[in-house]
């Protein structure tokens, strides 16, 4: 369904199913740990802060969940078969438990958060309960289990950032890596489970954020992805309305923090992920275009074309106001690619007001999108106010038109950029050859080109030749020598 169900930094936060495990970082001297991660990019990133929580405990992690003593996975609630993955995976350690029943097993992430107490009863072999602002408490919920008891913590905070915690990468190429610049959300869609699972929005301190840049940097690091919610909404110091809290102090707005973070290095790319449409303003778009090492891609989730559908979606734009954004983004940053996200079924969808979803799609020409059947979510706006009452069948079919049609644009770009020359930060070998190396290009696309001599975090210029609908190949030109850290 996505092309993110590789850990390959496009973001999405609703991205499930594949996991990325904690592979083994310090010499061990305690006892193992096996972290897994399903869904969005936040949950990758704060799978790297418990994994740091943990390692400063004692803990060596593990790739192999058979010499594990804890096991933790981090879970993802934003559609029903997200769960049912999370459930499907949890069986799969039952035997293991009977075998060894000093195993602790453990429900992180949206999941814990959504379900509570209720996930022990419903499955049996869950030691600890642990929502997305009680990471801290891990150690404390191990001590309870180790005590006999069942542990569960599922406060949320209306400060928790983790801000101090150094996470620990647990991806093993070293190129590209998520920093969290806010947790939760306040915009309250209403299709949407993430305000209630991952609680109030808050800024993390712009401080700490340039300084884990800066250390990915001096560690070999090429390219951030800046990772909230609603990026766009991103304060420091001031409150919601825009007023300043403690006038002692500077301010600093996503416009703001971005010109920070790209001044670690010209050769630390920046991404981030997600803008709202709504809140997403020109100054963003203008720190954007001044500055070389911030990519000119823009994630900009649309859920539907039609105003009456995103008024029940609750999103606070219309159809028009997003076009005026595209518009907007096409002035001041004239080759930027655009992508989205697409919810088709929504409660009520008419056929017509599909249809008006189809025709954004052939206006705005996204370059790639992220397409779902509408998930009822228990206790959302849209599950209390509306019925889910666009059938099945009716649902499956819109997205497959939306999804053909998406592809067919998505290839059609493509083919236009044949005979380009792109700049493309390498990140390994292609998982097709061995005799070719990929990465991505500004446009967060990914490039193939056969190997040659420069490695992964080398930037190299490709001349586009090929494209497939999600790839362009190519071959190099040139070899920029990346400046080196320290
Ligand atoms: N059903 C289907 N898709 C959803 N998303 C969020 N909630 C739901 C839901 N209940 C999608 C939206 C969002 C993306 C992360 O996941 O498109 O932008
Ligand atoms: Fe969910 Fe909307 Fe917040 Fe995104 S902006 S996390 S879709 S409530």
């Amino acid at each position: 369904m996505s092309e993110t169900s590789t850990f390959n930094k496009t973001i999405d936060e609703s991205r499930q199913g594949e996991a990325i495990v904690a592979e083994t970082i310090v010499t061990p001297n305690g006892k193992k740990l096996f972290l897994e991660s399903y869904g969005c990019a936040m949950n990758f990133s704060d799978s790297e802060v418990v994994a740091s929580i943990l390692i400063g405990e004692g803990y060596t992690t593990t790739l192999d969940e058979l010499e594990a003593d804890i096991i933790l996975i981090n879970t993802c609630s934003i559609r029903d078969n997200a769960e049912l993955r999370v459930r499907k995976r949890l069986t799969n350690f039952k035997n293991r438990k009977k075998r060894q029943p000093s195993l602790i097993v453990g429900v992180l992430g949206c999941m814990a958060e959504r379900l509570k107490k209720e996930l022990l009863e419903e499955e049996k072999l869950v030691d600890i309960v642990a929502g997305p602002d009680s990471y801290r408490e891990l150690p404390n919920l191990i001590i309870e289990v180790e005590g006999g008891q069942k542990a569960v913590n599922v406060l949320l905070s209306r400060d928790e950032t983790y801000a101090d915690i150094s996470p620990v990468r647990l991806d093993k190429k070293g190129v590209t890596s998520f920093v969290s610049i806010t947790r939760g959300c306040d915009n309250m869609c209403s299709f949407c489970v993430v305000p209630f699972t991952r609680g109030r929005e808050r800024s993390r301190d712009p401080e700490t954020i340039y300084k884990e840049c800066e250390e990915l940097f001096k560690n070999g690091y090429r390219e951030i992805t800046l990772l909230g919610q609603n990026v766009d909404s991103y304060r420091w110091n001031m409150t919601s309305k825009g007023e300043i809290k403690d006038e002692s102090k500077p301010t600093t707005n996503f416009a703001e923090l971005m010109k920070m973070v790209a001044k670690v290095s010209p050769d630390l790319r920046i991404r981030f992920s997600t803008s709202h449409p709504k809140d997403m303003s020109d100054e963003v778009l203008e720190v954007i275009a001044s500055h070389d090492n911030i990519c000119n891609y823009i994630h900009l989730p649309v859920q539907s074309g039609n105003t009456e559908v995103l008024k029940r979606m609750n999103r606070g734009y219309s159809r028009e106001w997003y076009l005026n954004r595209i518009e907007a983004i096409r002035r001041i940053i004239p080759n930027c690619a655009i992508t989205t996200d697409i919810i088709t079924g929504f409660c009520d969808e008419t056929e017509e007001e599909h249809r008006d979803t189809i025709s954004l799609l052939k206006e705005v020409g996204w370059s790639f999108a992220f397409m779902y059947k509408y998930s009822e979510r228990p206790k959302t706006l849209a599950e209390r106010r509306y019925e889910d009452n666009v059938p099945e069948e009716v649902k499956a079919k819109r997205l497959t038109e939306i999804i053909d049609l998406q592809r067919a644009t998505g290839h059609f770009i493509k083919q236009g950029q044949i005979g380009e020359i792109h700049k493309v930060l390498v990140e390994g070998t292609s998982k097709k050859s061995e005799d070719f190396m990929d990465g991505r290009n500004d446009h967060n696309t990914k490039v193939v080109f056969p190997k040659g001599d420069f490695g992964k975090c080398d930037y190299v210029m490709v001349k586009i030749t090929d494209c497939t609908t999600a790839t362009l190949i190519g071959e190099v030109v040139e070899i920029l020598s990346p400046i080196k850290s320290d």
